[in-house]
């Protein structure tokens, strides 16, 4: 089983679709079929206009069209794409628990099970299975028992291949990764089932920056990654507030550590805190992991990361609300974006929906723009708050397609993403058509402060 010729890939989602389009793009010998039990995003990942996809990143449009309908398909005919595969990428969510042991820390592994007993009902030979999901260290383990307690036959290999992807730069990243990390058995047969995925992406990746390793160890490192990153962006947000206390500057502070080579520059922009699907769960996962092993120092340790990302998004929206004389209630604020961050219409675990709670807690009205989140998914990430009725949600925040609408007669613009087009806008007019004091709330760090202080708003930016 050592030349991969067809795969399958259980999920079509930000990490399934791009990292198996990528592949398809790369390995034109390779029949990859990316499925998923979403019809509705099954058939967006296949509609005619390909700028219809249903995840926005730059250049994935592309990537998509060269080879869709060649060697990439996309299905909602899991047992077939199963049946038909060598190799088997299982790619779906793994959500924080929201009930029963575990529940707001572990990892939810049911989707993940599903598919291991899927795989072991239709699987007729050999196959390897790729667990592509960030999953708790010994989750192979587990999907291991249950693959080979089915009776017939069939012997399966499971390898760990986590996705280092960041959403925005998925395209570029899965072309030129860092490194490509995969850990399998380190008996004969695993080190087989390692070969073949070593080949797949050896196709475009040189081979210094393949990794292999053991299976533990390539599942705990990508916890590992995520919590490291997440926790230099805590870091540097702590010392924001510091800055604010004491007249540094938190950018000149990154600057000048961020010159060491052994603290290197990237990943220290203080920000209104870290959002997105993963470093937040990643994180109560680690935790949960090492108490349950009975480690309460290590476990505390990394909890802090969080509680200090939840600090960040609360004292932000205080800050607005004591800025504008102690009270919002009835007040337009105006939200210059949604998504997680810039370049993707992703807004999982966005700063601004938390940021939005708490100003609706004071009864302000919001006005969102996003370029790329439709008002949809803002309301649908306020109801599942579940902090308020959708009612009182749509009531309290309205939805806009252009930004100077969306700030038009505000009492203040929050900036909660750093698209680069906000750094652009006519900020003269905007400033004219809203209540004075215009107080602006940088909680990205991407306008020039000094510009619009000129203009004659009341500007205020994180760690300064
Ligand atoms: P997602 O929610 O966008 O996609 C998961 C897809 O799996 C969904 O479309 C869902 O319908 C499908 N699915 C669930 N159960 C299924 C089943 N039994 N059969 C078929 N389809 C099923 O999630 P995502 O963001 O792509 O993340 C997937 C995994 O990758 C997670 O473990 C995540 O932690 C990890 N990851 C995500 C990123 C990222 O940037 N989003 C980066 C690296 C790793
Ligand atoms: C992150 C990791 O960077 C990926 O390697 C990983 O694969 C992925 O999580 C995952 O496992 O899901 P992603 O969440 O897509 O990727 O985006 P990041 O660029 O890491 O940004 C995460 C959050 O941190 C964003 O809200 C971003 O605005 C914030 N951030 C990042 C800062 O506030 N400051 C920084 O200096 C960097």
């Amino acid at each position: 089983m050592s030349t991969i010729k067809n795969i399958c890939c259980i999920g079509a989602g930000y990490v399934g679709g791009p990292t198996m389009a990528v592949i398809a793009h790369k390995c034109p010998d390779i029949k990859v079929t990316i499925v998923d039990l979403n019809a509705e995003r099954i058939a967006a990942w296949n509609d005619e206009d390909v700028n219809n996809i249903p995840i926005y990143e730059p250049g994935l449009a592309e990537i998509v069209a060269s080879a869709r309908g060649r060697n990439l398909f996309f299905s909602t005919d899991i047992d077939k794409a199963i049946d038909e595969a060598e190799m088997i990428f299982i790619s779906v969510n793994t959500p924080t628990k929201t009930y029963g042991v575990g529940k707001g820390m572990a990892a939810d592994l049911k989707y993940i099970e599903l598919c291991a007993r899927q795989i072991a009902a239709v699987a007729k030979n050999n196959k390897i299975v790729v667990e592509k999901s960030t999953l708790p260290v010994r989750t192979a383990e587990a999907l291991k028992n249950i693959l080979d307690n089915t009776g017939n036959g069939v012997k399966f290999q499971i390898l760990s291949n986590p996705e280092f992807l960041a959403e925005g730069t998925a395209v570029q990243d899965l072309l030129s990764p860092d490194r490509v990390l995969i850990g399998g058995g380190t008996d004969a047969e695993g080190q087989v089932a390692i070969k073949a995925l070593v080949d797949v992406y050896a196709n475009w990746i040189p081979s210094e920056r393949i990794l292999t390793t053991n299976v533990w160890s390539s599942e705990l490192s990508k916890l590992t990654a995520n919590a490291f990153l997440a926790q230099r962006v805590s870091s540097i947000n702590a010392m924001s507030e510091l800055c604010e206390k004491t007249g540094a500057d938190v950018e000149e502070v990154a600057r000048a550590i961020g010159m060491d080579s052994r603290i290197g520059s990237k990943f220290l922009k203080a920000s209104v805190g870290f959002g997105g699907s993963c470093f937040q769960k990643d994180i109560l996962n680690l935790v949960y992991i090492a108490k349950s092993y009975g480690l309460s120092e290590v476990a505390d340790y990394w909890e802090q990361v969080i509680i200090m990302n939840d600090h960040q998004k609360k004292r932000f929206a205080s800050n607005i609300v004591r800025t504008l004389y102690n009270t919002v209630s009835g007040k337009k604020i105006a939200f210059l974006g949604w998504a997680f961050k810039k370049d993707t219409n992703d807004t999982r675990e966005s700063a601004a929906i938390y940021v939005a709670d708490d100003l609706l807690f004071e009864q302000a009205n919001i006005a969102v723009y996003d370029p790329k989140v439709k008002s949809e998914t803002v309301y649908r990430d306020l109801d599942y708050l579940g902090t308020r009725g959708s009612a009182e949600n749509k009531e309290n925040v309205s939805v806009f397609n252009d930004p100077y609408g969306a700030c038009k007669d505000a009492h203040a613009i929050a900036v909660l993403t750093e698209w680069d087009e906000f750094k652009s806008y006519d900020w003269q007019k905007i400033y004219d058509n809203m209540k004075k004091p215009a107080f602006i709330f940088d909680g990205r760090k991407i306008l020039d402060g000094s510009k619009l202080q000129q203009i004659g708003f009341i500007f205020s930016e994180i760690g300064k």
